[in-house]
């Protein structure tokens, strides 16, 4: 069995588009569950009683190879309502008798389409308007619709841009309504689930809260479970879930590696230990960390190092605690799902990612993964939920390897001191004008560098401080941000004054790619 959440949901069968993942957060906005399955997994045993509606996606495929690819068309002849997405609807239609050829024209961006007639599918949508803007990405397209289908909207190039098997409650669109250039792309997706599936609103903040902390209680039962705590979103929003199901028997383990930002280490103290009451055991392995990376300048060495002393040391105070069972991570939805970007796993090539929360198999315990369901931005509704603050659910992500990271060559205690200011002054300032929010990251970097300069009238040579600010979706690419003179002024200023050091700010204008966010 491959889907295991008991709630009633909306099954998308992933035909490997770039925009499956958004289909299910639509979905999920509209407060209904959706799971996303690889059509090569999917069976139709496996449809159970949950599923109150299916997706086909788009995809890379072509409908004239489906010999080549395995899928139980068994799956749409359940009785239950099917949409199909561009390939989707291809498919769908070509299960039923259609034909699908490759169109004249590939459609690619916008395009008109115009009603022909009424559908449940597009209520409310045209309204007094002829024609809504969609977004086409297809170069094949349904060139004879299969008996009892008819259509319900065309484009110049699609005839068939919208169809429907009322009896069946089959639908199709050659279009993408899960992506914002769509318009009434969401009220299309609303109309499916809510007036053709008939599925009920099951998944809010709320619901979610209770749901989790109900299965947390039912697997881990009276056992201990242990967790390391970052600070960061994800293993934030696990600890505070988990100290809601089971308290104290939970004990989170924070690491400082010393390459933390300024003032973190109080800020997880003060939240988790004193706030929340979680079971904090704070280890400050500073000099440990320092010590490893004497002399060390390779990026690659670095990372490896930090990586495998973190679990020395988590191990070390793990075993402590006598009894545990389990072990918390902050798996999220994408992790899971076989449609990951591709870039992202070439990401993981480019640098050995060091995670906080990514323990090694051999500590032999069981997981628990409870946002393992849940997408980024539905971490942080959660979050809220669970009454964390505001400020660690908005928080810019930071990397394992931490500032270490952020100072190429090797690292030394001053040139710590020394960043530490220059990123506590850069962020104070960006929160201060209002831009923090509006930045996916920000940091600064300390160059191994020095360079001349003159304060008063005397000579200075000190190291050159880089800032780097990005915007981004997901981390996978990235954009610089466009500061005003005047911002990147004073900030500049703020730095040289204030931090004996620095003589010089050079700000990072290059994006992602050709460039990574990090620096190593
Ligand atoms: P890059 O530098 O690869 O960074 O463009 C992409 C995103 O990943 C973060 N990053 C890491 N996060 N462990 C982490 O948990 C790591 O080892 C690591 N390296 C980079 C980086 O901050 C950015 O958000």
């Amino acid at each position: 069995m491959i889907l295991n959440q008991e709630l009633n949901k909306i099954l998308i069968v992933d035909f490997g588009s770039q925009f499956t993942q958004l289909i299910a957060r639509r979905i999920r906005e509209l407060g209904v569950f959706s799971e996303i399955v690889s059509h090569k997994k999917i069976k139709s045993k496996d449809v159970n009683k949950f599923i109150k509606g299916i997706i086909l996606s788009g995809g890379p495929l072509n409908v004239y190879e489906i010999k080549k690819y395995s899928f139980d068309k068994n799956i749409i002849l359940k009785g239950l309502p099917v949409l199909g997405i561009c390939f989707g609807h291809q498919i769908l239609s070509k299960l039923n008798g259609g034909r699908v050829k490759q169109s004249k024209h590939r459609e690619f961006g916008l395009a008109n389409i115009y009603k022909k007639r009424n559908s449940l599918l597009i209520e409310k949508i045209f309204k007094k308007k002829k024609s809504i803007k969609v977004w086409m990405s297809h170069a094949d397209q349904v060139s004879k619709l299969p008996k009892n289908f008819i259509t319900i909207a065309s484009s110049s190039n699609s005839k068939f841009a919208i169809v429907e098997n009322k009896k069946k409650n089959f639908y199709g669109v050659q279009f993408h309504p899960e992506v914002t250039h769509t318009e009434y792309g969401k009220k299309l997706l609303s109309n499916f689930i809510f007036s053709i599936c008939k599925i009920k609103r099951n998944w809010s903040s709320r619901d979610q809260k209770v749901k989790l902390i109900k299965d947390v209680k039912g697997q881990v039962g009276t056992n201990k479970v242990i967790c390391a705590l970052s600070g960061g979103v994800d293993s934030s929003v696990v600890a505070q879930l988990l100290n809601k199901a089971i308290g104290k028997r939970l004990y989170c383990i924070f690491v400082n590696t010393g390459m933390l930002r300024k003032n973190e280490e109080q800020q997880v103290i003060e939240t988790f230990k004193k706030r929340l009451k979680i079971n904090l055991i704070y280890v400050n392995a500073e000099k440990e960390f320092i010590k490893s990376l004497t002399n060390i300048s390779d990026p690659e060495k670095k990372r490896k190092i930090i990586g495998n002393l973190f679990i020395k040391i988590f191990e070390r105070y793990a075993k402590k605690i006598k009894n545990v069972k389990f072990l918390a991570q902050g798996t999220l939805y994408p992790d899971l799902i076989e449609s990951k970007s591709v870039t992202g796993s070439q990401t993981s090539k480019i640098k050995s990612h060091h995670n906080v929360g990514g323990l090694p198999k051999k500590m032999k315990l069981k997981l628990v993964e409870p946002l393992k369901f849940l997408f980024k931005d539905e971490v942080r509704k959660l979050g809220l939920e669970l009454k964390l603050s505001r400020e660690i659910i908005s928080r810019h992500p930071f990397p394992g390897p931490g500032l270490a990271i952020r100072m190429p060559g090797i690292i030394t205690k001053e040139k710590i001191n020394i960043l530490k200011e220059a990123d506590y002054y850069f962020i104070q300032a960006l929160k201060d004008h209002g831009l923090y929010h509006k930045i996916w990251q920000a940091y600064a970097a300390l160059l191994p560098v020095k360079t001349v300069g003159v304060m008063g009238d005397n000579r200075t040579y000190e190291y050159l401080c880089l800032l780097r600010a990005i915007t981004s979706q997901d981390g996978m690419t990235a954009d610089f941000y466009e500061f005003k003179k005047s911002f990147i002024q004073t900030i500049s200023n703020k730095i040289v004054n204030s931090i004996r050091g620095i003589n010089r700010v050079v700000y990072d204008v290059t994006s992602k790619p050709p460039s990574t966010i990090e620096l190593e």
